[in-house]
């Protein structure tokens, strides 16, 4: 009988990446058909999705390995030339490379990929896979080391400084993170501030000393969590709260602090929305919410302990209510509803790869089972993991393991999908370990016990 689980791992194997001799990461899909672009280079988000396949197998050296070139990457100058990354930045993707005879791993910032987007995520996948690797080996002494220490203070001291704005969320630029393409999602989106929560938690528990740095971490948390539940958060009651409180309020007493227009409230939210249900909303700002449900930084909500249990179940049920919009058979859909007409003209750039449900627009993306897989021990509800997989398996085995699927209610292997994607195996992997036993899923989980505490407590 066909072993899907015998051909993920074979999959994942076959992408390691080597560099002097040792395994350093994955290339993100080691499919040799189509152009290979930037897809034979190990990308730090995708690897730190497949990382969980490595550690549960005892495959723990390209792990660590990877923790350790990353690190190597990380800008460390205090760049004020245009085009230096950062200091504290950690690259996009890395991929072996030779000047003058000499051989080095190259990074990329963004200043070579598609559209020269900024990655503003790899700080926190890098945090999240050194988590894990340190709770699988016990191995404290490599977070320990002189230069982890420091790297993690340099991204400390990168997302917790410098900002234009008062607000505990990020801001950054469109496709910053997993949505790497025009999008609509710059500004403040769901799954950047979810996966800086969960950075931040991940980093108080790696950090040697107790400095003035912990408190500022734990802080920030309190703050990013009462700002998220309190502004992010949508259901019935908030929707209906947003119609009545009326805009342009000025000064201390204001309600609808962002002025949100009620008119801007999209029609399908409240055909859609269960009455029990609820969700984060994918964006917020100025005079905007964006009521798109973006998979990723929801199940990143769940998984992090940024909700609260009463919302967990009330989110969790929500994509057991509309399982075919949200779930369906590839699984799972990155973003609903998608973008369309004129709509889907302006906000992509009129973008072929990104048309109407398709790729970042409504597609359906294998690895987000690794955030789901985690969202459901999270909130206790395996039966939703366990149907997804079961629906997903017949197509993983056929489809060779695609990037993505594209389609709005019959998924099918993306137009420009590559096969053998890394992330995809590797998602699978980690699910499938998560449902025969669910204390797997503590690599990727936080308990419930962050404390909301507003950030302007004089000013409402
Ligand atoms: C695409 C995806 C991005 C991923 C990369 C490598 O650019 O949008 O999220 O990291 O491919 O798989």
């Amino acid at each position: 009988m066909f072993d899907l689980e015998a051909s993920a791992w074979r999959g994942l194997r076959e992408a390691i990446m080597e560099f002097e001799g040792r395994p350093v990461g994955v290339m993100a899909a080691s499919d040799r058909e189509l152009p290979r672009l930037n897809y034979d280079q190990c990308f730090v988000r995708d690897f730190a999705v497949c990382a969980p396949a490595f550690l549960l197998r005892g495959d723990t050296e390209v792990v660590r390995n990877f923790l350790i070139a990353v690190l190597r990457l990380q800008s460390t100058e205090h760049a004020l030339e245009p085009l230096q990354p950062r200091k504290g930045l950690m690259p996009a993707s890395f991929r072996p490379a030779e000047r003058s005879r000499e051989r080095f791993l190259k990074g990329d910032y963004g200043e070579e990929s598609i559209a020269r987007v900024t990655p503003a995520d790899s700080v926190f996948w890098w945090l999240i896979t050194l988590r894990a690797y340190t709770k699988v080996t016990g191995d404290t002494g490599l977070a320990e080391r002189d230069e982890f220490q420091e790297g993690i203070r340099l991204i400390l001291g990168l997302v917790l400084e410098g900002s234009f704005e008062m607000f505990p969320t990020l801001l950054v630029p469109d496709g910053a993170f997993m949505i790497d393409r025009r999008m609509g999602v710059y500004g403040h989106p769901l799954e950047i501030q979810a996966l800086f929560f969960s950075g931040l938690r991940a980093a108080l528990e790696l950090l040697s000393g107790g400095d003035g740095l912990r408190q500022s971490v734990e802080r920030r948390l309190r703050n990013l969590r009462h700002h998220i539940g309190r502004f992010y958060w949508v259901d019935r009651a908030v929707l209906s709260e947003l119609r009545q409180v009326g805009p342009d309020q000025y000064g201390e007493e204001a309600v609808n602090i962002f002025n949100i227009f009620p008119e801007s409230i999209p029609d399908w939210v409240d055909d859609w929305l269960p009455g029990d249900a609820g969700y984060f909303a994918g964006n917020l700002g100025p005079g905007r919410i964006d009521f798109r449900f973006f998979a990723q930084g929801n199940f990143l909500a769940v998984a992090a302990g940024l909700c609260g249990k009463e919302r967990s179940g009330r989110l969790m049920h929500l994509v057991d209510r509309r399982w075919t919009d949200l779930a369906g058979a590839a699984p799972l859909r990155i973003v609903y509803p998608a973008l369309e007409g004129e709509v889907w003209c302006t906000t992509t750039g009129a973008d072929p790869k990104n048309a109407p449900w398709r790729y970042h627009n409504g597609g359906w993306w294998p690895c987000l089972l690794w955030s789901f897989a985690s969202a459901t021990v999270a909130a206790g509800r395996p039966d939703l993991l366990e149907r997804a997989l079961a629906d997903a398996e017949p197509r993983f085995g056929r489809d060779g393991w695609p990037e993505y699927y594209d389609g709005q209610l019959d998924p099918q292997p993306g137009e420009r999908a590559r096969r053998k994607q890394s992330w995809s195996m590797g998602a699978y992997l980690y699910a499938k370990a998560c449902l025969r036993d669910s204390s797997t899923a503590e690599l990727y989980t936080w308990p419930d016990e962050i404390e909301p505490e507003d950030a302007f407590p004089d000013v409402r």
